[in-house]
């Protein structure tokens, strides 16, 4: 049987546009965007020797970049198109997270492909077998979130006013660039920050983030396994975003009583989670669709996605009274439980 030819058309149009996001990948984090935008024009050498790379690779990319309608040229000098300019890692709304998201996904897509014929499940380390993702998973997240937790989250989780007010101690645990504390800091003027994250690069990363922020000193980070966690100081507050799922599989009952002994009486955790739909048919919904996609991912990584009914069910199970709220059609679950007194 043929296949129909409009099916055809539509699958190559999206591999077309994967094509495309593969080409905006190499310029984005090889800063050529950037540095093109800072030049305004220049020929393929001339961008190459002030983006620090290679001519020939640079010549090619622009002949890529150019047929892509990411430059425009005249006379051997290119100069940015808007969707060039909109693919600068500072720009207003930028496209840097769809670009590094797309690159993410195939990796991940393909170590699923490999790892599936013998079951096995590397973990983390996965994120960091390519060099140029890792620095990018970040920036991605946080060009993905950060807006919306200031604006949506916070507002609705009346606990960090608390925090704040008392100079309380709110930690991160798997902090990634630290983003979620840059937030929390600039907003409560009061409130200490402390950051953990498995992954070192992270941690460098996000010391030097705050540090540009002229937040150092109110906010800190360490390189740390959250397992087995014993703060020197018990926290007021323990966030974690998009971290939860990463320790579930090694026995949430046990990580959840860790998080309650490190809190002050009357302390709070605040868990930010994807929420995996409880229908099969919330799975065809575009949100639907990614998270179908990340769980595959987190599958390779040793970790699944959790719905928010079983993470409030197991806190309720270690003592916390939680509290659910949805965001995002459902799609964001952000449960808030203090520990008891
Ligand atoms: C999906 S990322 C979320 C990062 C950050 N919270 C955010 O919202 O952007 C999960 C983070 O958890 C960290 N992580 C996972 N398991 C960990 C562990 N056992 N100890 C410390 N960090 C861990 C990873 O290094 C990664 O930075």
């Amino acid at each position: 049987m043929q296949a129909d030819p409009d099916l055809k058309s539509r699958f190559r149009a999206q591999a077309m546009g994967a094509m495309s996001l593969n080409v905006a990948y190499i310029g984005v984090v090889n800063s050529l965007f950037a540095t093109l935008d800072r030049l305004g024009t220049a020929t393929g050498e001339g961008l190459a020797d002030a983006a620090g790379m290679d001519g020939g690779y640079v010549r090619c990319w622009c002949d890529a970049a150019y047929g892509l309608g990411y430059l425009d040229e005249a006379q051997g000098q290119f100069r940015l198109t808007e969707s060039g300019s909109a693919m600068c890692p500072e720009a207003h709304d930028s496209l840097m997270p769809i670009v590094v998201q797309s690159m993410l996904s195939a990796h991940m897509a393909e170590r699923a492909a490999a790892l599936m014929r013998t079951g096995a499940r590397p973990g983390e380390q996965v994120l960091a077998e390519r060099e140029t993702i890792l620095p990018w998973f970040g920036p991605m997240l946080e060009a993905n979130f950060a807006a919306f937790f200031e604006q949506t989250i916070c507002p609705a989780v009346p606990i960090f006013g608390e925090v704040d007010a008392r100079a309380g101690l709110a930690v991160d645990l798997g902090c990634g660039n630290g983003w979620y504390l840059r937030v929390l800091a600039r907003r409560f003027p009061k409130l200490r920050a402390l950051g953990l994250d498995g992954f070192a690069d992270n941690i460098a990363q996000a010391a030097e983030l705050a540090r540009t922020a002229g937040l150092e000193g109110r906010v800190r980070f360490e390189v740390k396994d959250i397992h087995g966690l014993a703060l020197k100081e018990k926290a007021d507050l323990i966030a974690m975003s998009r971290a939860l799922h990463h320790v579930w599989e090694s026995g949430p009952r046990d990580f959840l009583i860790s998080l309650r002994d490190n809190l002050k009486p009357r302390g709070a955790v605040v868990i930010w989670e994807p929420n995996w739909p409880s229908t099969r048919l919330a799975l065809r919904a575009p949100g639907g669709q990614r998270l179908a996609f990340q769980n595959l991912t987190e599958h390779v990584q040793g970790n699944h996605l959790l719905r928010a009914d079983e993470i409030a069910s197991e806190l309720r199970a270690v003592g916390f009274d939680p509290e659910t709220q949805l965001f995002a059609d459902g799609q964001e679950a952000v449960v808030v439980a203090r520990r008891p007194e």
